[in-house]
């Protein structure tokens, strides 16, 4: 519980607020967030709380990030290709439904989480048509995935760019700690394609994140930039490039 950071205290604090009741879940979720039943009652206690869907952000939505994702999807990558793009951790977010509709070229988002309950609500909310892509032949995907498992998914060297808003996060700050993180950088790294990126969301200090990537990933260019201030916290987006030359799926 240690290295539990402030800003995510105040986070599930939020959460607590926005439940508007006291209730054992921010606890079981600073102790458990690598587990499906955590996150499946997470998912569940959110979506009862309103007849209405509302998007769950667990931090900033789209809006703050296009500029960062919008620009690494203007080419595909072969002239029948779409280009794929993967969000792991997806949650209830309405980052990976925003990509598709705001996509210019033909793309396959695919939303993956490790909650049946989170993959559910999306797949009511987003499935059959509910959103209008930027391109008529792009599409939109939403699967139960573990991220510690992605080539059982993808092939390897075959997705283009990677979104993970706050997925590694959690991962890094359950009691299995960074052992499952560094699982998940390694099969992101394996199923990215040469010159792919994944972009990480995070709140967790440049200090910090920059030297682990760097350690896990040496093969990488690794970079930080601001995204902005929340409720007093700053976040941060970091860019893991595999570069053309050196990237090979069975080394990273
Ligand atoms: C902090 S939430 C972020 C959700 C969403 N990206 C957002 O911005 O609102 C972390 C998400 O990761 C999912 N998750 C946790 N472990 C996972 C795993 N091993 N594989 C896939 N998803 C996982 C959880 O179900 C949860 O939706």
């Amino acid at each position: 519980m240690a290295f539990v950071q402030k800003s995510f205290l105040t986070k599930l604090r939020r959460f607590q607020t926005c439940l508007r009741r006291r209730s054992t879940l921010s606890t079981e979720l600073i102790e458990n967030m690598d587990k499906k039943a955590t996150w499946d009652r997470f998912y569940f206690e959110n979506s009862s709380k309103t007849s209405s869907f509302k998007n769950f952000e667990w931090f900033f939505g789209f809006e703050a990030v296009q500029n960062i994702i919008m620009p690494l999807l203007k080419t595909r990558p072969g002239p029948q290709d779409p280009l794929k793009v993967l969000d792991i951790g997806c949650g209830t977010s309405a980052l990976g439904p925003s990509v598709y509709k705001s996509c210019l070229v033909p793309v396959r988002v695919i939303c993956g989480d490790i909650s049946p309950v989170a993959v559910r609500i999306m797949k009511q909310q987003f499935g059959s048509g509910a959103v209008t892509p930027g391109d008529r032949s792009s599409r939109l995907e939403f699967v139960e995935l573990d991220c510690t498992q992605l080539d059982k998914h993808f092939d390897p060297g075959s997705v283009d760019l990677i979104v993970d808003k706050g997925t590694m996060d959690a991962l890094m700050r359950s009691k299995r700690g960074k052992k499952n993180a560094g699982v998940v950088l390694k099969q992101c790294l394996k199923v990215l394609r040469h010159s792919g990126s994944l972009l990480q969301f995070s709140d967790e200090d440049p200090d910090a994140r920059l030297l682990w990537l760097e350690t896990e990933a040496p093969k990488a260019r690794v970079g930080v930039q601001e995204v902005g201030t929340l409720g007093g916290v700053c976040y941060y987006c970091y860019h893991v490039d595999l570069l053309p030359s050196e990237a090979d799926p069975s080394t990273c």
